[in-house]
Parts: C-alpha cells; sequence; structure tokens
C-alpha cells in the first residue's frame, strides 16, 4: 500500500529533511507547499508573483489558491499511486478541513499525523545555518549537516543558496504565524484522534525511524 503522511511542525523543525528521507527509503511523495510557491516564485508565474508578496514577510499565502494548489497535486495519479508526504500543507484549520473533505471525497485514507517537535532556539539554529540545492533541493546545514564542497551540492554539484525567509526578522514572523494559524491545526487532529507526537530534536535518522515505526 502507498504511505500517506502529513508532517506538520514549525519552520525549519525538519519537514522537508523528513520527507525527503521518505521518498529515499519508501517512494512516497513528498509534497511541499513551500517547494511548490518557490517554483512557482522562480519560473515568474502570476502564482509565484502572489505568493512571494507573503513569502519574503514570512506571513502565510492566502487559503483559496493554496488549497486550489495543493488539492490539484493530491488528486493527480502519479501522487495517488506512489504515496505522499505533505509537508507544509495543511498550515490553517481552514486548510486542513478542505483537505479532509477532498480525501473523503476521492477515497483516499492518512496512514498519520506526525507533529514534529523541537524547542524554539533549536529552530532559530537550524534555520540560520540553513542551505539549500538550487537545482535538486537538497537541504544542508553549515554544521550538522555540512556539503562536501563548500557551497556546491554534493547529490549534482549545483550551487547551493541561502533562503530569503530565513533572515532573522522573517524567522520570528514566521514563528508568530506557526503560533497563531498553524498549532489550532495540531488541535484538529488531536481532536480527530489522528496524531502522532515527535521529538525531532535528535538526529535525522533516529526521527525517521520514530515515524515509520509508529505505522506498524
Ligand atoms: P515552507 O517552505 O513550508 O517553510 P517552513 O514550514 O517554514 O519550513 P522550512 O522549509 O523552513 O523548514 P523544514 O521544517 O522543512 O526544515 P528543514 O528540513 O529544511 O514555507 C515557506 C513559506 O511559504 C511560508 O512562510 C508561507 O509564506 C508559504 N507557505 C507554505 N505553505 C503554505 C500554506 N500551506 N499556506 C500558506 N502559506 C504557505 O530543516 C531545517 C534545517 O535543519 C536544515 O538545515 C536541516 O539540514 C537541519 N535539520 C533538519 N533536521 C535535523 C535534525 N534532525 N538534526 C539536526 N539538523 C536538522
Amino acid at each position: 500500500m502507498p504511505l500517506r503522511l502529513i508532517l506538520i511542525g514549525p519552520p525549519g523543525v525538519g519537514k522537508g529533511t523528513q520527507a525527503a528521507l521518505i521518498e529515499q527509503r519508501t517512494g512516497a511523495k513528498p509534497l511541499s507547499s513551500g517547494v511548490i510557491f518557490r517554483a512557482e516564485i522562480d519560473a515568474e508565474t502570476d502564482l509565484g508573483q502572489l505568493a512571494k508578496r507573503y513569502i519574503d514577510h514570512g506571513e502565510l499565502v492566502p487559503n483559496g489558491v493554496t488549497i486550489q494548489m495543493m488539492l490539484k497535486r493530491i488528486r493527480s495519479q502519479e501522487v495517488r499511486s506512489h504515496g505522499f508526504v505533505l509537508d507544509g500543507f495543511p498550515r490553517t484549520v481552514r486548510q486542513a478541513e478542505a483537505l479532509t473533505e477532498e480525501l473523503e471525497n476521492i477515497q483516499v485514507t492518512i496512514d498519520a499525523v506526525v507533529s514534529l517537535e523541537v524547542p524554539e532556539d533549536v529552530i532559530v539554529d537550524r534555520l540560520s545555518g540553513r542551505m539549500g540545492c538550487t537545482k535538486c533541493g537538497e537541504i544542508y546545514h553549515s554544521t550538522n549537516k555540512p556539503p562536501k564542497r563548500e557551497g556546491i551540492c554534493d547529490k549534482c554539484n549545483s550551487p547551493l543558496f541561502v533562503r530569503e525567509d530565513d533572515k532573522p526578522d522573517t524567522v520570528r514572523e514566521r514563528l508568530r504565524v506557526f503560533r497563531d494559524n498553524t498549532k489550532p491545526v495540531i488541535d484538529y487532529y488531536e481532536t480527530l484522534g489522528r496524531l502522532r507526537h515527535i521529538d525531532a530534536d535528535r538526529p535525522a535518522d533516529q526521527v525517521y525511524q520514530d515515524i515509520v515505526d509508529g505505522l506498524v
């Protein structure tokens, strides 16, 4: 059976890192709303221009366009047959309700909703050292996971970049937005009895193991 997971957690907790590990080891496709928005920004589409106005300030992109963009991908046959790992969506209760309704309509069941949790000072450290590959998206960290050659991706030799929204002021705003808008999503899944809490303040492989161990 294809794996279907939702990863929830604050900025920098390691959602993208875990989604990549899960894809490598199970084949389930990462569906990251942030990655999709950044691709739209790079391609200078109308959606990208709209999203950039919010992302650069650490604010949420409006629910309507975000829900439409993500549900379209969840409906796709490729994603449904390989399974998926949602990373960064849903991020508001309105998005969570829309997702629940869509999954019921297409008769898809989620295997687990995982809340990744670390203290706020760890988040600030993780984001201040993060670098990503401009081509394949591999995620690095200056001390926790440095590339073999400075500024170059180990996997595809492309240059690494630092995200605009990882500036300290924007990170503070993203944390505020998480507390106000996304913590209620955690409560939403808790109430539905679907949530697992995972301590993500450990090496990425151990966090991965906890996620998959809880699936059996
Ligand atoms: P998005 O791209 O989703 O950003 P985010 O949720 O803030 O999460 P990040 O990508 O910053 O962190 P992550 O948890 O994936 O951590 P990572 O694995 O990189 O969203 C960006 C923006 O888009 C939002 O602010 C918003 O404007 C908009 N947006 C997106 N979705 C939206 C939605 N649904 N609705 C409305 N707007 C939306 O790890 C971080 C660092 O830590 C890395 O350097 C990594 O190497 C390191 N690390 C990871 N795990 C570990 C570990 N276990 N130990 C040590 N280091 C680790």
